[in-house]
């Protein structure tokens, strides 16, 4: 039988690949993780979730300040001022202290870490830092990188045109910043610099921000955006760019085509989405082909087609999210140990984090029917909340989807200050095939935004109290 170095090697130490590693050495297994970055965590912890989490409570907590929500509740904070410089550090403090804590777990689970850029020299052995390592599994944790946008390049050192990591740092807040792409990092990224001064402008290809969730809860969004002062310029493409100094000069059309027009900025954001990371893993000295959108095809178990190789996150088919890349990585490891790992990727929730929330696990409205289903849905406003009434958070609502004949669940919409919160009860619940009428007869503590969950369970079938 072959000898190798390791009985399981990982490349990539994302929540995908951090996690898989840490699993399979808890199962017994002799685990490394190679890793090119030069710290662990991936682009979640790095320069993804957590960084922009930071900026997003932080810049938060000034407009709570700016615009008096703090002094109406008797917190008299002076005169509110901008740090930018102390607001950065304080984000780049959590990235280090959360990458280094991988450090800490990977040492404590006797994870080797290869520091270097992992490439396939067969099925078997990749060579990190011009050293060959050999194990029985290999797990492609790759990841993913920024989808560029032909004709407007990203330049994050001069931070005029930046993509999501130049977003994370920019050197001083800007006056006008144009977002391309209404999607998750548009929104987010674009909610932080304009709560911190910044004019917001998110051209969007689509007639309708945020694809993918469910309709009503896209057309909150927008009106609640538009409330706070993001303008939108939808079904409109981008289609080049230049800059001269500090200003950028974009040129837009009709997404269908027409008349152009030029919109100045001193900051352009492009988040137009993000793709997987293959790119010099050499994977054609093992045969292994990436499917149109350029992803790794994996069956249930995450093994490839390839004998000993496997694949999480990502780089695979699915949303591209850190729960989701941690969940197929204690899959992968369980799998390769020889016992059973499961992902129900019918039920991954999927939050943006801006203010209020926006939250949703399952199938939205328009995709149960066409899906087939016979659909009822039950709504409940966070105006009729009593907790959210009495915090002054009564922005959104909740919507719960279900099968009009079996009433199961099949999905559920949240926006709310704390839908993300509220999201894991909903995803729970499906989880274990829950009716409306389960969520609508357990009992929620009050007074909590959660029960709007409930009301909103109740209201699948004509019956929420509060409204
Ligand atoms: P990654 O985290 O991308 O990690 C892959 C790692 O592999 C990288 O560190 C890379 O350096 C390394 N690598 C690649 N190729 C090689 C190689 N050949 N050799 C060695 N190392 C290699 N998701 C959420 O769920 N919630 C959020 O709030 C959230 N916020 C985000 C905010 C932003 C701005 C961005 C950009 C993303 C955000 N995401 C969020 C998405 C989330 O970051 C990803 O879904 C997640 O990181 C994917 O994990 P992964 O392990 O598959 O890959
Ligand atoms: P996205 O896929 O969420 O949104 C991209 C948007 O850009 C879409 O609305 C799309 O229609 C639009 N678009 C595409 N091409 C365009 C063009 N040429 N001109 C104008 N608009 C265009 O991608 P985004 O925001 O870049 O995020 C990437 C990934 O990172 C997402 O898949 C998301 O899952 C993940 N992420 C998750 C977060 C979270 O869970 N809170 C936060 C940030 C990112």
């Amino acid at each position: 039988m072959a000898e190798y170095d390791y009985d399981v090697l990982v490349i990539g130490a994302g929540p995908g690949g951090y996690v898989a590693a840490i699993r399979a050495a808890q199962l017994g297994l002799k685990t490394a993780c190679a890793e090119s970055r030069g710290t662990l965590g991936g682009t979640c912890l790095n320069v993804g979730c957590i960084p922009s989490k930071a900026m997003l409570h932080g810049s938060e907590l000034f407009e709570e300040a700016n615009e008096g929500l703090l002094a109406k509740f008797g917190v008299q904070t002076g005169k509110v001022g901008l740090d930018l410089d102390a607001l950065l550090s304080e984000k780049d403090d959590a990235v280090k202290g959360l990458t280094g804590g991988i450090e800490y777990l990977f040492k404590k689970n006797k994870v080797d870490w290869l520091k270097g850029h992992a490439s396939f020299k067969d099925a078997h052995s990749v060579e990190v830092d011009g050293k060959t390592v050999s194990a029985e599994n290999i797990v492609i944790a790759t990841g993913s990188s920024v989808t560029p946008l032909p004709n407007v390049e990203v330049d994050n050192e001069r931070g005029v045109i930046v993509d999501s990591t130049g977003a994370l740092s920019l050197a001083k807040v800007p006056k006008h910043m144009v977002v391309i792409g209404g999607g998750v990092i548009g929104l987010e990224l674009g909610s932080v610099w304009r709560r911190l001064g910044a004019k917001v402008t998110v051209v969007e290809f689509l007639d309708q921000i945020l694809p993918g969730m469910d309709g009503e809860v896209r057309k909150e969004a927008n009106k609640l955006f538009s409330k706070q002062g993001i303008e939108f310029k939808l079904s409109t493409k981008v289609t080049g760019a230049s800059v001269r100094g500090k200003t950028a000069t974009l040129t837009l059309e009709p997404a269908e085509g027409g008349d152009s027009e030029e919109l100045k900025a001193d900051c352009v954001l492009v988040a137009i989405g993000r793709k997987p990371n293959t790119d010099g893993l050499n994977l054609d000295a093992i045969g292994l082909e990436t499917n149109k959108r350029g992803q790794i095809e994996t069956d249930h178990d995450f093994s490839t087609k390839i004998d000993g190789v496997w694949a999480v996150g990502d780089v695979i088919p699915g949303p591209m999210l850190a729960h989701k890349a941690e969940d197929e990585g204690i899959a992968v490891a369980e799998n390769i140990a020889g016992q059973i790992g499961i992902v129900n990727h019918d039920v991954i929730p999927s939050v943006v984090y801006t203010m209020p929330e926006i939250a949703g696990v399952g199938l939205t409205e328009e995709a149960a029917k066409e899906a087939g289903h016979k659909v009822k849905t039950g709504k409940f406003p966070m105006l009729a909340n009593s907790r959210a009434k009495t915090n002054r958070d009564t922005d959104g609502f909740v919507k719960v989807v279900a099968d009009a004949e079996s009433d199961q669940v099949l999905g559920v919409w949240i926006v709310a200050s704390l839908a993300g919160t509220m999201i894991a009860q909903a995803a729970q619940a499906m989880e274990f095939g829950a009716l409306s009428e389960d969520i609508a007869y357990t009992c929620h503590a009050h007074p909590t935004h959660s029960e709007a969950l409930k009301e909103a369970a109740m209201a699948v079938r004509g019956k929420p109290i509060h409204i």
